[in-house]
């Protein structure tokens, strides 16, 4: 899947803009290819040391340089560039570290971004990516699962222009899911409960707030009724009384509520 990563970001670097509307200014050590014909792309990571998060840089750094021993990835580009791997420690994937991380690692004169992974620190770091260096940097990263994160981004008016979401799964795909499976049962509505900072492992803070965002979105759009329900609201009940009362009698079908009736 990486290799793929790479091609795209390859094409990525050949056709960027500036995004100020200014004349590139493209700093020395931009270059690729110094004066003495070496190549190198410098690739920074941006991703937490911290294990808690399955994208973390003990994790990716060496899926990336096992890529990079694959035939495919080496003849997508020109003999000769090398790649050099730089790696910045995204504090617990907090979005102002990613910040840092990127300022850091456009001072270290960086070509491309890989990460940051967490919806919050992605989201900081894709806003200005446009902006870094001659012709923007791209961001190459397997998150993005917050909806913001599929909308269009070709152009330097899209708010993540320069991101590349290479990710196999966002949770626009998983609302889909829901969506389609409460299609097929015909259900036409639904309680969505969550737990808002679980998961964290996943996508960072809020990842569960998150995605039922995202899922509250597409309910939305597809017109199917949801009631949400954040479990740390509890209101100083169980979770069999919360169930009890957000469940009701909204559930119960129109032939039980004929009996219900004709009981009355
Ligand atoms: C790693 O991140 C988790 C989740 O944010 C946090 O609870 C834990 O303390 C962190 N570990 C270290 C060593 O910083
Ligand atoms: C929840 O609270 C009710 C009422 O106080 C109690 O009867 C019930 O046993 C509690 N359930 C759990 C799982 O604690």
């Amino acid at each position: 899947m990486w290799c793929v990563f790479i091609l795209l970001c390859a094409c990525v670097l050949v056709d960027g803009q500036n995004c100020r509307g200014e004349e590139p200014r493209l700093r020395d050590c931009e270059r690729v290819c110094d004066d003495h014909g070496r190549c190198r792309i410098r690739a920074a990571l941006l991703l937490p040391k911290n294990t808690t998060y399955g994208a973390c840089l003990a994790a990716v750094e060496p899926v990336l340089e096992l890529a990079m021993q694959d035939t495919a990835v080496r003849e997508a580009f020109p003999a000769g560039v090398d790649f050099e791997w730089l790696t910045y420690d995204v504090t617990d994937c907090d979005a102002a570290y990613a910040v840092i991380s990127a300022i850091d690692a456009y001072n270290d004169c960086a070509h491309v971004f890989f990460g940051p992974a967490c919806d919050f620190a992605l989201a900081s770091v894709a806003r200005i990516s446009k902006f870094l260096g001659g012709t923007g940097t791209p961001l190459v990263t397997t998150g993005g699962f917050t909806f913001d994160f599929v909308k269009p981004k070709q152009t330097c008016q899209d708010e993540f222009y320069m991101l590349v979401r290479a990710g196999p799964l966002g949770f626009e795909d998983l609302a889909y899911f829901l969506i389609e499976t409460m299609r097929h049962f015909e259900w036409r509505q639904l309680l969505l409960i969550t737990e808002p900072e679980a998961q964290v492992h996943v996508g960072g803070k809020s990842t569960c707030h998150l995605m039922m965002k995202s899922f509250a979105n597409f309910l939305k759009m597809e017109e199917i009724i949801y009631t949400p329900w954040d479990t740390t609201s509890d209101a100083g009940l169980n979770y069999t009384e919360n169930l009890k009362f957000y469940l009701g009698y909204k559930y119960t079908t129109p032939k039980r509520m004929d009996i219900r009736s004709s009981i009355k």
